[in-house]
């Protein structure tokens, strides 16, 4: 099924000169880019983007990061692309990810982890949204 994702790269990545890098790999699978923008997070914005995890100890200091700088959301598409990029990317935390994916090779921890990418259609949907009209 054809399918599309949103995939954030976060201000970690942006701002250490990895979004070529990232947006490579995409480009070296069979996926399109089909919309892609850099913006600057509100703070606002950035707890609208990640209220699910409102209440945990994480969410202020992830709030804090997100606007810390640009982030580079896109929209990729292709054949069920949402579970391909979520293998991609690999585990939340960049320690732990498996060698190979996005967040091991560009990330740093459990919240600079250098990118996003939605987990579900419901939440691709709602996060393509999001960015995207
Ligand atoms: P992401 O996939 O964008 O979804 C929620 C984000 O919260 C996650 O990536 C990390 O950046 C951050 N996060 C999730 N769990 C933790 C944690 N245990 N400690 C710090 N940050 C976390």
């Amino acid at each position: 099924m054809i399918q599309r994702t949103l995939l954030m790269i976060k201000p970690d990545a942006v701002t250490r000169k990895c979004a070529g890098d990232i947006i490579s790999r995409i480009e070296h699978t069979e996926f399109r880019i089909v919309q892609l923008r850099m913006c600057v997070l509100s703070r606002n914005d950035a707890e609208k983007f990640y209220a699910v995890h409102r209440g945990q100890d994480f969410f202020e200091p992830l709030v804090d990061f997100m606007i810390s700088g640009p982030c580079i959301p896109m929209v990729v598409e292709g054949p069920e692309v949402i579970q391909a990029v979520r293998a991609m990317v690999g585990a939340t935390d960049s320690k732990q990810a498996a060698e190979g994916t996005i967040r091991k090779d560009f990330g740093t921890d459990g919240r600079r982890n250098a990118v996003h990418a939605s987990d579900s259609e419901e939440t691709a949907t709602r996060e393509i949204g999001f960015f995207f009209e």
